[in-house]
């Protein structure tokens, strides 16, 4: 498959249904803080929510701005060096390490709310799911694609 399939995959599934739910699980969760007001984890699960929600839609417009059309003008001149995809790659490494840590926080305030919506802790899952799967196909497999093409080791 080439980079630029694999952008294309992407771009249809993860960054397509993340902007998708994001919005929907926004609404549930406003709604659940007017309902459990002045609970400690509800509050938690909407703070560390309202972050990774603003965090993950300049993240992905980054990708799809910026380092998406370099992957793909390196590919298409495969081969030359200094491409340039370094430094956002590591930025993005950085991101989806601290979208991780919300998603642990968001995971564990679900557990310890009373009578949570059932629909935001299967959100919840879901976001978590795909988003390990969608980080797992950029760092497993695009990155490292985007490196090679600009003659590039992948770091860590
Ligand atoms: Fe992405
Ligand atoms: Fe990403």
């Amino acid at each position: 498959m080439t980079l630029r399939q694999q952008i294309q995959i992407i771009l249809d599934t993860h960054h397509a249904d993340t902007k998708q739910k994001l919005p929907e699980l926004a609404a549930r969760i406003e709604a659940l803080r007017k309902t459990k007001s002045g609970d400690q984890q509800t509050d938690r699960l909407a703070r560390a929510f309202m972050q990774i929600k603003g965090e993950m839609e300049s993240h992905m417009m980054k990708e799809e701005m910026i380092l998406f059309p370099m992957i793909e003008r390196a590919e298409a001149g495969m081969g030359m060096t200094g491409c340039g995809v370094q430094g956002p790659v590591s930025q993005m490494l950085y991101e989806h390490r601290e979208a991780k840590n919300l998603l642990l926080e968001m995971t564990d305030a679900v557990k310890r709310i009373d009578g949570i919506d059932p629909e935001i802790a299967t959100a919840v899952t879901w976001l978590n799911d795909d988003l390990y799967e969608h980080i797992r196909k950029e760092e497993e497999e695009l990155f490292p694609g985007a490196m090679k093409a600009c003659g590039a080791g992948m770091e860590a």
